[in-house]
């Protein structure tokens, strides 16, 4: 999450509807398809949801960026599951990549359970969201449209397209001193260090792309160990999104679903942080692109860094003037959907992607920032 947040300001009602009936006619071709024969269109469906009352339109798009935000979640931890996790009837998808899934293992016996409990637990946001939307009688979200990326070639994967990258990463882990510090708070405008400082420059993967990426152990491990970071990275994202999200809904129902996923956002959070604490210490370069990563030996760091300090430190909240508290952080809720897209490009999830999916994203973000809390609602 970024510490300060750019809100573009709303762009020209042309474009924007344009763009919503392309995302909805996307999700027109799955559960949204009822909607469409019920002859309600995307331009007028906003203001049905003002006029019957079961929505505000503020609440669907809340609502909509987190079904989106899901969908693209789902999507790289299915990639994820296919070659590291456990494939069966829950999470169905390739055939799992043995080399992959044991240097996974080094972090800890369990990640492969792990990995595939966080993408059954990611299919179900996904799900549950665009499910209470058709149910109140707004339009779900579909991003299949642009499900155009190749991924990895490597043995265990399904080769199917995907719609978000693991293989050109460029990882954040400044969460890592930021629930370390007991100072700071990055709404109040502080910054922190990274963790893993080499993740933050160049593009690395997290998955084998083929398998001539297994053929090298430490490189390998090195692979394994990006995706390591990644979990937490990705995690702690949900884990302010939510909050910052909850504090504009309208209903009270709409804000139980955001405060009660929310949490299970942190939950994973807050596993694989300590998961990504035991990542053995090496340097690997990159046989592809010749870039350097190195991970440094946390168990030894100083306490900014431990690796098994993975409780939050409380730091300052609200005001400086009050005691320091234990929290989650950001959750300054201006601008939060348009920093998560800002993010997650950073991140290079979508490096590949078409200019049309960012500004369906864009869309998506700036109508969930303009959401205002009705507060006549309940
Ligand atoms: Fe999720
Ligand atoms: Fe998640």
């Amino acid at each position: 999450m970024t510490n300060s947040v750019p809100r573009s300001g709303k762009t020209g009602s042309n474009r924007r509807s344009f763009l919503k009936r392309g995302a909805f006619a996307a999700g027109a071709a799955t559960v949204g398809a009822s909607l469409f024969e019920r002859g309600i269109s995307a331009s007028d469906h906003d203001e049905r949801e003002d006029r019957n009352g079961r929505l505000t339109r503020g609440d669907a798009a809340l609502l909509r960026f987190a079904a989106a935000a899901e969908i693209l979640e789902t999507d790289f931890w299915v990639q994820y599951n296919e070659l590291g996790g456990v494939q069966d009837s829950e999470v169905p998808g390739g055939t799992g990549n043995v080399a992959y899934t044991n240097a996974l293992s080094v972090l800890d016996a369990d990640m492969a359970t792990y990995i595939h409990d966080n993408t059954d637990d990611e299919f179900t946001h996904q799900n549950f969201l665009n499910a209470y939307l058709v149910s109140k009688g707004a339009a779900p979200i579909s991003l299949e449209k642009f499900r155009t990326l190749p991924g990895s070639s490597a043995s265990g994967s399904s080769g199917k397209l995907r719609l978000t990258n693991l293989m050109q990463l460029t990882l954040d882990t400044s969460w890592w001193t930021r629930y370390r510090s007991d100072s700071k708070n990055p709404d109040f405008g502080d910054t922190f260090p990274q963790a893993i400082p080499s993740l933050a420059v160049g593009r690395h993967t997290a998955i084998p792309r083929t398998d001539s990426d297994t053929s090298d152990p430490n490189f390998l491990q090195a692979i394994a160990n990006t995706a390591g970071f990644h979990f937490p990275t990705i995690e702690q994202g949900g884990n302010s999104l939510y909050p910052s999200m909850a504090q504009r809904a309208s209903s009270v129902e709409v804000l139980r679903i955001l405060i009660s996923i929310g949490p299970t956002e942190t939950m994973h959070f807050q596993t694989w942080s300590d998961k990504a604490g035991n990542a053995p210490p090496l340097t690997a370069v990159d046989p592809v692109t010749k870039v350097s990563v190195t991970f440094p030996d946390l168990s030894s760091a100083g306490e900014d860094l431990k690796a098994n300090l993975i409780m939050p430190e409380p730091c300052p909240f609200l005001s400086r003037d009050l005691p320091v508290c234990s929290i989650i952080r950001p959750t300054e809720t201006k601008g939060i959907a348009m920093g998560v897209v800002k993010f997650l490009t950073d991140m290079g999830l979508f490096i590949g992607q078409s200019s049309e999916f960012f500004a369906v994203m864009t869309d998506l973000a700036q109508d969930a920032d303009s959401a205002r809390r009705d507060r006549d609602r309940d």
